[in-house]
């Protein structure tokens, strides 16, 4: 089966003003739709970055990025926003959820974008908190909700539009052993139920073995493991 380039970056490089070198430094890579793939790399290596530039969440300072064949750099923010808000999921380093709305406010939030009807949006939210074990914490807001709690809130707020990739930057990064693996079943699971690619970023080996391809990123470059 031939798979379509959902994201390409092609010679992509990032300086960030008062750093000698670049962060990323003319980086290529393809991710085909539904692959599942981890990168890796120490802190400071420049993972955030990488998964900002390939949502457009940030300017690369050269080089391409492409998502779904359009290149990123030629869209206004509203066309980027809409292609971000159909198929992208981004899942936060630190969450970001919205601290003054409860949990299914916030998993409720990108169908709101997408115009889904208000009701309709919040039964999927709430059924979606259910199903990840959240059932007795649905009007809790970020801040009387623990670190995994929260962190499976933002899993469920990144799927609810079901979008064709997710990008995960340290998805259970703050949480013990135990926790961050039982999110990270999570996160595969319900990817795999909606056939999503997924980013995933992280310095945790074991977590990034689950995935079916590696990369590391070292000295801004990726290399194949
Ligand atoms: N806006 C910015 N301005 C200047 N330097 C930045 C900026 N954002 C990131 N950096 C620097 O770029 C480098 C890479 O940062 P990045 O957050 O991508 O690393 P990371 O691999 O995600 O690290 P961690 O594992 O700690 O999350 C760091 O040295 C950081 O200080
Ligand atoms: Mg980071």
């Amino acid at each position: 089966m031939i798979k379509n380039t959902l994201i390409s970056c092609k010679d992509v490089s990032k300086t960030f003003a008062g750093l000698d070198e670049p962060i990323i430094n003319k980086l290529n890579l393809n991710i085909n739709e539904g692959d599942h793939t981890a990168i890796i790399g120490v802190s400071g290596s420049g993972k955030s970055t990488l998964l900002h530039l390939m949502a457009g969440l940030e300017k690369t300072s050269s080089g391409q990025i492409k998502i779904l064949n359009q290149n990123i750099a030629s869209l206004d923010q509203d066309e980027l926003g809409v292609l971000r808000n159909t198929h992208l999921g981004f899942v936060y380093q630190f969450h970001h959820l919205l601290s003054d709305f409860n949990a299914i406010e916030n998993v409720a939030l990108p169908l709101l974008i997408r115009r889904c009807p208000y009701k309709k949006a919040f039964k999927e939210a709430e059924d979606l908190l259910r199903k990840i074990g959240l059932g007795k914490r649905l009007t809790h807001k970020p801040g009387q909700l623990s670190g995994g709690e929260r962190q499976r809130v933002a899993i469920a707020r990144s799927l609810i539009a079901k979008p064709k990739c997710i990008l995960a930057d340290e998805p259970t990064g703050n949480l013990d052993g135990k926790t961050a693996h039982f999110v990270f079943d999570l996160l595969l699971d319900l990817a795999k139920e909606n056939r999503s690619t997924i980013i995933l970023v992280t310095h945790d080996n074991q977590l990034a073995a689950r995935l079916k391809f590696h990369y590391k990123l070292d000295q801004g470059k990726l290399k194949k493991r």
